[in-house]
């Protein structure tokens, strides 16, 4: 394990407590965008392990374990919006939609093998996700999910901070 990597994926700073103001499905089902809707934590998840397998001996050698490291912190954004729809009373199945009824098509996941395609997907999707965040934020009057989705963010911000930097990297030797 690339413990080094592992630190430099994480945002050092704690997570608040998963609680909410009150039970509010319409919340939940809100919140199943970003939890497994078409671009969601989900199916980042999926995409980033796919591209830890076929970027495995590529140039830049270390982006194959940053897509793994980086997809550990979006199973704990996962985690954390699966316990907010319980706590808001919906269904945390993986599913999206007026009715959460949309399950994931995993044919629509970002399948690239090129690791420049593989690092522009990874920071179109962290961008993406900033602001589906900040949309959430704006619509969901809950004080205590508020400040989890913005702690949310600054890991997506972090993360397209270190893709930047490797898509930087990679122009000078070739990829
Ligand atoms: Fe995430
Ligand atoms: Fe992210």
């Amino acid at each position: 394990m690339n413990s080094k990597m592992k630190s430099i994926c994480e945002y050092d700073a704690p997570y608040p407590e998963i609680r909410v103001e009150r039970k509010n499905p319409n919340y939940a089902r809100m919140l199943s965008l970003a939890y497994a809707g078409p671009d969601s934590e989900l199916t980042t998840i999926l995409s980033y392990l796919y591209g830890n397998k076929v970027c495995t001996g590529k140039m830049p050698a270390s982006l194959s374990d940053m897509l793994k490291y980086i997809a550990k912190v979006e199973m704990r954004h996962l985690d954390m919006l699966g316990e907010l729809i319980m706590l808001l009373g919906g269904d945390p199945r993986f599913a999206s939609g007026p009715r959460c009824h949309v399950g994931i098509n995993t044919a629509m996941l970002n399948y690239q093998t090129d690791t420049a395609m593989v690092l522009r997907n990874a920071i179109a999707g962290e961008e993406g996700a900033v602001r589906l965040y900040n949309e959430l934020i704006r619509a969901i009057d809950d004080r205590y999910i508020r400040e989890i989705l913005k702690r949310i963010i600054k890991d997506e911000e972090h993360h397209i901070k270190l893709f930047r930097e490797m898509a930087g990297t990679s122009m000078y030797n070739g990829r």
